[in-house]
C-alpha cells in the first residue's frame, strides 16, 4: 500500500514505517556524533516508543552502549492499516541496536497495570539482573487504576475560572480565540491520578521489592513549566497539578531508595511538538513562536538534543547533579531565557492569522507534527508501495 497522512485535528491516523525508521536513524546518528557518555548500563524506559522516552532510550543505547528494555502502548500493523508510529520507531530502534550488538527488548501493553509490571520484572530477572536507570516518560489521557479498576481521564483545564486566549489550528494557520471552562475538583483529582507520580512510585516500589535496582540507581521523570503566558492552561491548570504531584513524588522515591543510595529526579524539559503536546490548547501557538525565536538564536533543540544534554551535561557529567531550588533538573533553560521569553511576549499580542506565517514558525511546527508520524521526512520516497509487515525483533 501507499501510505499517506490522514489527519483528524491534532491526531494523525496513519504512520509511515520508512519515515519513522529514518527519524530513528537520524537520532542515532546525532547521538553518535556527540561522542560517548559515561552513562548507564542497564536501562528501563517506561514510555519508550516516541518523544522524550524514545530519545532517552536512543541516548542510553547509542551514547553509553546500554542494554535497554522499553515499555509502551502501541498498535501493531494490520493488513489494512499501518501501525502507530511508536511501533515503527521501536522496530527501527531494535533493528539498529541488534546490528550494533546491543541488547534491546520491548513490552507492548498498559504500563499502569500490574500485569505489565510483572512481565517487565520477569524479563529483567531473566536477562539483565539489575537496572541502573529507570526513565519514566508516560503521556496518557487515561489510566485504569490497578487497585480499583476505575478508569480515570485526565483533562487540560484551567483551575478557578475560565480562561480565554489565542490558539492556532496548525494545519491551516488560523488563529482564533478559545475559551476553556474551569476544572471541577473531580477533573483535578482524575488528572493527578493519570499524570501524577503514583504510578512512577508503584514501578519503583515493584522493582525495589524484587531487588532489581542496582546500588546508586537513578530514576528520572519528565515535567514542564513554561512561561506565565501558558500558566492557566498548563502549570496552574489540571496538568500542572499532576506535575506538582510528580515532582513531589521524586522526593518520596528518593527517600524509599535510601537503602541503595538511589535517587529520583524530575527533569524539566522544553516545549516540543509531540503527540501529547499537540492536544493542549494555546500551546501550539506558543510553540510556533518559540521555535522561530529559538532557531533565530541557534538554541533550538528537539527531543534527541534535549536528552543528549540531559545525559551528558546533567545526569552523567561526573559532577554533582545541578538542580533548581525545588530539586528539579532543568533542560528548559534555553527556552526560559529572559531574552527568548521577552520576545515571545512581544510577538504574542501581534500574532494573527495574517502575521503568524512571518513572525512564527508554523511551518516548523507542522513539519515536526508530520515527522512524528513518519511523514515529510527528508530522503523518503512516499510514492513507493510499502508492503512488508514490520515486526519488532525483541518484542516479548
Ligand atoms: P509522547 O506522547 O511522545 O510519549 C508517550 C509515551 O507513553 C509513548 O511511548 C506511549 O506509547 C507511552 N504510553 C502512553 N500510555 C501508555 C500506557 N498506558 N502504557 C504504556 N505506555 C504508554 O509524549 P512526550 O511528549 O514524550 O511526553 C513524555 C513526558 O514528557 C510526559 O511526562 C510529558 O508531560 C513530558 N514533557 C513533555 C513536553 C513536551 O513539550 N512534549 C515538555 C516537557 C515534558
Ligand atoms: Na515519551
Amino acid at each position: 500500500m501507499i501510505i499517506e497522512p490522514r489527519t483528524r485535528g491534532f491526531i494523525c491516523l496513519t504512520a509511515h514505517p520508512k519515515g519513522c525508521e529514518q527519524n530513528v536513524i537520524n537520532q542515532i546518528n546525532y547521538i553518535k556524533s556527540k561522542g560517548s557518555i559515561n552513562g548507564p548500563k542497564n536501562v528501563l524506559v517506561i514510555g519508550a516508543s516516541t518523544g522524550f522516552g524514545l530519545a532517552s532510550r536512543i541516548t542510553s543505547a547509542f551514547g553509553s552502549n546500554a542494554s535497554t528494555i522499553g515499555v509502551f502502548l502501541e498498535k501493531p500493523p494490520k493488513p489494512s492499516r499501518p501501525a502507530s508510529p511508536g511501533w515503527y520507531n521501536t522496530a527501527a530502534f531494535e533493528k539498529e541496536a541488534q546490528e550494533a550488538g546491543l541488547y534491546a527488548k520491548s513490552i507492548n501493553g498498559d504500563a499502569f497495570s500490574n500485569e505489565i509490571k510483572e512481565q517487565t520484572i520477569e524479563l529483567i530477572k531473566k536477562d539483565l539482573g539489575q537496572i541502573d536507570l529507570v526513565i519514566y516518560s508516560l503521556a496518557s489521557p487515561v489510566r485504569v487504576h490497578p487497585e480499583t479498576g476505575v478508569k480515570h481521564k485526565s483533562s487540560l483545564k484551567p483551575i478557578g475560572g475560565s480562561y480565554t486566549n489565542k490558539t492556532v489550528d496548525f494545519h491551516t494557520g488560523d488563529i482564533s480565540q478559545i475559551s476553556i471552562e474551569p476544572a471541577t475538583e473531580e477533573d483535578i483529582e482524575n488528572t493527578v491520578t493519570v499524570m501524577g507520580g503514583e504510578d512512577w512510585k508503584f514501578w519503583i516500589d515493584a522493582l525495589q521489592k524484587e531487588n532489581l535496582l542496582s546500588p546508586e540507581a537513578k530514576t528520572v521523570a519528565y515535567s514542564y513549566i513554561g512561561p506565565k503566558l501558558t500558566e492557566p492552561v498548563y502549570r496552574k491548570g489540571t496538568i500542572g497539578r499532576a506535575k506538582d504531584d510528580l515532582e513531589a513524588t521524586a522526593f518520596d522515591i528518593t527517600k524509599s531508595l535510601s537503602a541503595i543510595n538511589g535517587n529520583a529526579y524530575v527533569s524539566v524539559n522544553k516545549a516540543l511538538v509531540t503527540q501529547a503536546s499537540s492536544a493542549i490548547p494555546v500551546i501550539p501557538l506558543y510553540i510556533s513562536l518559540l521555535y522561530k525565536i529559538m532557531k533565530e538564536n541557534n538554541v533550538h533543540e528537539g527531543c534527541i538534543e534535549q536528552m543528549q544534554r540531559l545525559f551528558a551535561d546533567r545526569l552523567y557529567n561526573n559532577q554533582e547533579i545541578k538542580t533548581d531550588d525545588k530539586g528539579r533538573i532543568r533542560v528548559d533553560d534555553w527556552e526560559m531565557r529572559e531574552d527568548i521569553q521577552a520576545k515571545i511576549k512581544e510577538l504574542w499580542d501581534s500574532a494573527t492569522t495574517e502575521t503568524l506565517g512571518t513572525i512564527g514558525d508554523l511551518e516548523g511546527y507542522s513539519n515536526d507534527f508530520f515527522n512524528l508520524f513518519g511523514f515529510k521526512v527528508d530522503g523518503i520516497d512516499y510514492t513507493q508501495e510499502v508492503n512488508e509487515v514490520v515486526e519488532i525483533p525483541g518484542l516479548q
